[in-house]
């Protein structure tokens, strides 16, 4: 297999080296990890407010014993003293940086990065388009979960239209022949859409009995300028909430990427609910990371 530099989106990589990423980051789960990054300079530029993502590149970094160093826009030139974040990269690649994580509001910002440097580019969200290592710690989840993925029906429900986690899911999943149900209403989820594998439903209520996992997602308010439908509507139609959690099967599991809205995509029966693993994800995030973090540096054994 070829070592690969960077990853900007799921759709980069094969089925093989998706595969591979999964079993090392459950390899990652099992057994203290090696330092497999010692001393590997790299920097998390994050241009976006981030918990949960930013956290969890760290920790991977620093259990892979690479050397870390965090910027945010306040720290940086390229806000207010003109530099471009191209050469940003360039400053950066001279002091021996061979890893960026890169988190920005504009779309194919992470690929810009990419192309200015010379290493190893990890994409943690690019406006709308794309989060590749949020998509793999849900299908790394989701597979933990049910083994195999083929044939399990997957439904995402809510802003799908500006949600990059939803996008990258959906590219891992397809890929492991999982099908996915789209749920949300016309100005979260537009008709064309649907695609082979891909059916959309507006009654999230016709969905709840035949899923084996549900992907709530936030509404993405930063990315839009009013809100398109009252969120009293949006509760009463897409809000998981007791009435909806007793009509699931008992096997079906719920996930979310966070952070998440309670009373409005859910509410705190869902929090209780045994097959909520919004927990799980967020563990597995850590191994996940160290899993890509070690495939782009280290390559194949
Ligand atoms: C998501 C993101 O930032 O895209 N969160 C995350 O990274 N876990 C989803 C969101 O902000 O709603």
């Amino acid at each position: 297999m070829r070592a690969r530099r960077s990853l900007i989106d799921l759709d980069d990589l094969s089925g093989d080296e998706l595969n591979d990423i999964l079993d090392r980051a459950a390899d990652f789960e099992d057994t203290e990890p090696a330092p497999l990054l010692k001393g590997v300079a790299t920097v998390n530029l994050f241009f976006e407010q981030s918990t949960r993502t930013f956290a969890s590149f760290n920790f991977a970094e620093l259990r892979l014993g690479a050397h870390v160093v965090n910027l945010t826009p306040g720290d940086m030139s390229l806000a207010t003293k003109g530099e471009t974040i191209e050469d940003t990269a360039l400053t950066l690649a001279a002091m021996g940086v061979r890893v960026l994580v890169v988190r920005h509001p504009e779309v194919g910002f992470a690929q810009r990065v990419a192309q200015a440097f010379d290493g190893h580019v990890v994409n943690a969200g690019d406006g709308a388009h794309a989060h590749p290592t949020q998509g793999l710690l849900d299908v790394f989840t989701l597979r933990e979960e049910f083994g195999s993925l083929e044939g399990r029906t997957i439904a995402f429900v809510g802003d799908i239209l500006h949600s990059r986690v939803a996008h990258s899911t959906i590219a891992g999943l397809q890929r492991l022949g999982a099908k996915i149900v789209l749920v949300g209403p016309e100005v979260f989820l537009p008709s064309e859409y649907a695609k082979p594998g891909i059916a959309l439903e507006r009654d999230f209520d016709a969905v709840l009995p035949a899923v084996d996992a549900i992907v709530l997602l936030r509404i993405q308010r930063e990315r839009f300028a009013a809100m398109p439908l009252s969120d009293a509507e949006y509760v009463a139609r897409y809000q998981l909430n007791a009435a909806r959690v007793a009509r699931l099967h008992e096997r079906t599991i719920v996930m979310h990427p966070g952070p998440y809205n309670r009373g409005m995509e859910l509410d705190d029966t869902v929090l209780e609910f045994a097959g909520w693993r919004y927990a799980k994800q967020v563990r597995n995030g850590v191994f996940v990371r160290m899993a890509v973090l070690d495939f782009l540096v280290n390559g194949s054994p």
